[in-house]
């Protein structure tokens, strides 16, 4: 059977894509992001899932305000990186697993949840960024890729507790896959940022690391804050916190952290990583 081996949660500010592509990732600005964030190479080597589930945010790259799916799923063979406007990362393409993403459809769909099928997809930073922090800058990606994307763009977006729900559903979906393959989730985006208007720039350290401590030890907690509450205390993109609560309902409620880390600032970003284990 497919057994789910693990959860990372990341942000996925696109700057950290160029750092790595332009070779930057010693440079005194960005050694203290990538030395904080290394022990998920030395993981995931030791794990090394065979597929894994990012789920993320199109920022209006593939999709735009003319068709907006509140939760999507990449059922294609690959993804190639979108040109997001200075062409796209110098980035393998992205290879899916059409057969697992029918069968996490299937799952989904007949457990409550409507997923959209997307055959057609392009994957933007939202997406890349979470592989290239995790995997370096391999020649191919050494899993395949299943995107789960998310609306949190356009008003209104899922709850948190819908989130988690879909997790729960998609921990459910992942373990009555027959074939014994191993799959991680990512959830991305997040932590606290505005990227314009009034507040941009806003970062809240302290919510944040309270966020990330109920993440870990009592996600339920976090189920009843509401749109509002993300959007006054972490910023107009802070909203992006919602899918990390899609990886955490998809671990057990008790769980095992092998890394914790936040930095500020990346880019006009807070960043935040965990990585957990099934206890
Ligand atoms: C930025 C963009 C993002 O999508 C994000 O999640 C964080 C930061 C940015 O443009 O800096
Ligand atoms: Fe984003």
């Amino acid at each position: 059977m497919a057994r789910l081996i693990g959860g990372i949660g990341t942000s996925h500010v696109p700057a950290i894509g160029a750092a790595i592509d332009r070779g930057k990732t010693q440079e005194p600005y960005w050694k203290p992001l990538f030395d904080g964030v290394r022990p998920v190479r030395d993981w995931i080597e030791q794990v090394r899932p065979d597929v894994c589930i990012v789920i993320y945010n199109d920022h209006a790259s593939r999709f735009d305000l003319s068709v907006i799916p509140t939760f999507a799923i990449g059922v294609g063979a690959e993804f190639a990186p979108h040109d997001e406007g200075y062409g796209p990362r110098p980035v393998p393409p992205v290879v899916g697993d059409p057969a697992l993403a029918w069968h996490l459809t299937e799952s989904l769909i007949l457990d409550g949840f409507d997923m959209t099928i997307v055959s057609d997809l392009t994957v933007d930073h939202g997406l890349t960024v979470p592989l290239s922090l995790v995997y370096g800058q391999p020649q191919a990606w050494p899993c395949r890729v299943i995107p789960l994307c998310v609306n949190v763009i356009q008003y209104p977006p899922p709850t948190g507790e819908r989130c988690y729900r879909l997790g729960q559903a998609l921990r459910r979906a992942i373990e009555s896959y027959a074939p014994d393959v191993t799959v991680a989730v990512f959830g991305t985006g997040g932590m606290s940022h505005q990227l314009q208007g009034e507040r941009a720039g806003l970062i809240n350290r302290e919510y944040d690391l309270r966020w990330l401590e109920g993440f870990v030890h009592a996600p339920e907690e976090l189920l009843k804050i509401g749109h509002a509450e993300y959007l006054r205390e972490t910023g107009s993109e802070g909203i992006e916190l919602v899918m990390w609560l899609i990886m955490r309902g998809a671990m057990d409620p008790k769980v095992r952290e092998i890394h914790r880390f936040y930095h500020v600032p990346v880019s006009n970003t807070a960043y935040g990583m965990v990585i957990l284990e099934n206890d």
